[in-house]
């Protein structure tokens, strides 16, 4: 390899993500990759110092001045972070400092969480906010004093009596999660572009020309450092570690994190590592990982920085939740009412820990939105446990979008294109094999008929054995159709055998639910059956009848009178009647009904009940749950890590209950 030539392309390479990133807030990899592209860069040098250069972006802060602001010269340089993938790359720079200072006192450690917005310095004139600026290249940034004049968290004036004459303090522009997500949807209805993470909105929303736009968009700031003080003494003012700035600047009107801890051993810094790492999605914002800073400013100044970041401070990056890689093909599924879902195979790629090989593409919609195709390289993203979804394209194999396929990739029927909400294309074929596949494994989950050991694998070998052509089939399965299946032993197929003769007994909300009418979930399911105890009166009901139920607005009832107006539903009860299944909803007669009429909001992780748990007894005392917190909420029943669904409740005075005191209402 030509050294020289590959770190000039690094180099190079490195510059041209920078302007992508910083200035146009569209990058074209992801941070993981361009850390590699960093990381790889410095070692060349460090290994060559022929070719070491200051003009290289390993010597500087990166981060651009556009020319559309006005350029602003930091009173101190803004500095960047060096990172650690790891805890043992964390731990080589923990030990290195703790040497570094050892004769000195014994530190202690502060850790912020590592908030994905964008860096801004504001300076403070007399206690009178006079500049905001963006880091740019650390040591001049852009003039955006109008747009963070318009971030409610940033006070205009401190509250304080004698505030320094001078006070510079630098910390982080953000956007919550849930407002990320209002902005996309705003700008997807106005025609335009959507954001690819919150970051990006946050500098997109931050960096306007028309601070008015910033105004609109909900932006938020969180202090992290200090930038530079005068007469800070004089108005008696003396910081010995950043944990004694952070609670001045909140003295000042400033918003801290929640989540800040001061450490004195590298045993506590690991376990708080551990435990927010597995928090990270409960926060209302994003975080990439965690900044670790010697809190003791006399220390801090002992270590000192290098000319791109302090030698005192280290971010531990989480594990990447985004990674680029081709899309291989694009699958069209058949759901159980016959919509087609695109879906996407991709080029096998490690990303959090996992290999990701699947993402997900909603609809067709969404493809022409992205404008992908098969073949192009993507940005995908993970975030948590959700399946991996695709960001934006990075670059095409060809020309334009994936269409959606003419005919059914199941039973080869025609497929309609429905104009409704859902921009739904969808096989209509009653008889297509997929959907009838779907419908089968709806039927029979935990949710609906709750036939236990009826998995996929036995209905794919049923199917294959013809053994299953209708529904109610399920019901005249006998012992000796199971026995012949792979791994089942005369127990396994008896206690099938018993989960499907109990099954017949589940109430008509199950199976309403179970047989899969269109809009209808489990939740109006509920309130159908309870209203109309039988099925006979659904098939004589008509969609006035159903939208006197309040929760049921036209579409549903639309629904349900189509639904039971069809011979072929009338055709399916019969033959599961005939089978013996329950059709009727059986009257609670509950001893207590202190829940009559109250609506309850679970959020959270309970530790004694699952969620459903939870609701259930909820309903069975008379009350009902509800997914979003309103006025209307009457408790909140709030677990470990509850996040914007609490705080919306205090914001409403909706009374909050631990789960001990839910305990106490239900024992009554
Ligand atoms: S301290 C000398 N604390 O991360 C730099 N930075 O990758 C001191 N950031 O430019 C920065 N959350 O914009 C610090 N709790 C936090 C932070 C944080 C996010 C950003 C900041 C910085 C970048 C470096």
């Amino acid at each position: 390899m030509d050294i020289k030539k590959r770190i000039d392309y690094l180099r190079k390479e490195i510059l041209r993500h920078n302007v992508l990133y910083y200035e146009k807030q569209d990058p074209q990899i992801s941070d993981t990759e361009y850390d590699i592209l960093v990381k790889e860069l410095e070692k060349l040098e460090a290994e060559n110092p022929l070719f070491a250069s200051s003009d290289s972006p390993t010597q500087k802060v990166s981060g651009t001045v556009s020319s559309s602001f006005k350029p602003v010269k930091h009173a101190a340089q803004m500095l960047s972070l060096d990172n650690a993938y790891s805890q043992e790359e964390f731990a080589r720079w923990y030990e290195r400092a703790v040497k570094t200072i050892d004769n000195l006192q014994p530190p202690s450690f502060i850790i912020e969480p590592k908030i994905d917005g964008l860096s801004a310095a504001l300076t403070y004139i007399n206690g009178v906010l006079v500049i905001g600026a963006t880091r740019g290249d650390g040591e001049t940034g852009e003039d955006i004093t109008e747009n963070v004049k318009t971030i409610k968290d940033i006070p205009h004036k401190l509250p304080i009596s004698n505030p320094p004459s001078f006070f510079e303090l630098r910390g982080e522009v953000y956007i919550d999660k849930s407002d990320f997500e209002k902005i996309n949807e705003e700008i997807l209805y106005a025609g335009g572009q959507k954001f690819a993470n919150p970051r990006n909105a946050a500098a997109g929303s931050l960096r306007q020309k028309n601070p008015q736009i910033t105004a609109e968009r909900k932006l938020r700031f969180f202090v992290h450092s200090f930038g530079k003080a005068q007469d800070l003494s004089a108005q008696q003012i003396d910081f010995q570690t950043h944990y004694d700035f952070l609670r001045y600047c909140k003295t000042c009107g400033f918003k801290l994190q929640q989540k800040i801890t001061v450490c004195k051993t590298f045993k506590e810094i690991s376990d708080f590592i551990d435990e927010m790492t597995q928090k990270r999605e409960s926060f209302e914002y994003e975080i990439d990982g965690l900044v670790i800073k010697i809190n003791e400013y006399a220390l801090q100044n002992e270590l000192g920085s290098t000319n791109k970041s302090p030698r005192w401070a280290i971010a531990y990056k989480f594990p990447a939740k985004q990674a680029t890689t081709v899309l291989n093909k694009i699958r069209a599924q058949v759901g159980r009412t016959g919509i087609i879902t695109p879906s996407a195979v991709l080029e096998p790629v490690a990303l959090g820990g996992v290999t990701i090989s699947h993402a997900t593409l909603h609809n067709f919609e969404e493809i022409e939105r992205l404008n992908v195709n098969e073949g192009d390289t993507v940005l995908i993203e993970r975030a948590g446990d959700v399946i991996p979804k695709i960001v934006k394209v990075i670059s095409k194999s060809g020309e334009g979008f994936f269409r959606p396929p003419k005919n059914c990739p199941s039973c080869n029927a025609e497929i309609v294109k429905e104009d409704d909400a859902e921009v739904a294309y969808r096989c209509i074929n009653p008889e297509c094999p997929a959907q009838f596949r779907r419908h089968l494994i709806h039927f029979v989950s935990r949710n609906a008929m709750d036939i236990e050991g009826f998995g996929e694998a036995v209905i794919d070998q049923l199917l294959e054995k013809k053994k299953l052509k209708f529904l109610a089939d399920i019901y005249n399965l006998t012992f000796d159709d199971f026995i012949d299946l792979d791994l089942f032993k005369e127990k396994k197929a008896n206690n099938i055998m018993k989960a499907i003769d109990k099954s017949k007994n589940q109430p008509l909300s199950r199976l309403l639910f179970a047989i899969g009418i269109r809009h209808i979930g489990e939740k109006v399911s509920e309130i159908i059956a309870k209203r109309f105890i039988n099925i006979d009166a659904l098939f004589n009901a008509s969609s006035e009848d159903f939208t006197k139920i309040n929760e049921i607005g036209s579409v549903l009832a639309l629904s349900l009178e189509e639904f039971f107006a069809r011979d072929q539903t009338k055709r399916i009860i019969d033959a599961l009647k005939a089978a013996g299944v329950n059709m009727s909803e059986p009257q609670t007669e509950n001893a207590g009904r202190q829940f009559e009429g109250k609506t309850f909001v679970l959020t959270g992780e309970l530790a004694k009940y699952a969620r459903e748990e939870a609701a259930k007894i909820i309903k069975s005392l008379g009350g009902k749950t509800s997914s979003s917190v309103s006025k209307k909420t009457d408790y909140v029943l709030a677990g470990e890590n509850a996040g914007s669904k609490l705080k919306k409740a205090k914001d409403l005075s909706v009374k909050i209950l631990t789960e001990e005191e839910f305990e106490e209402l239900i024992k009554v």
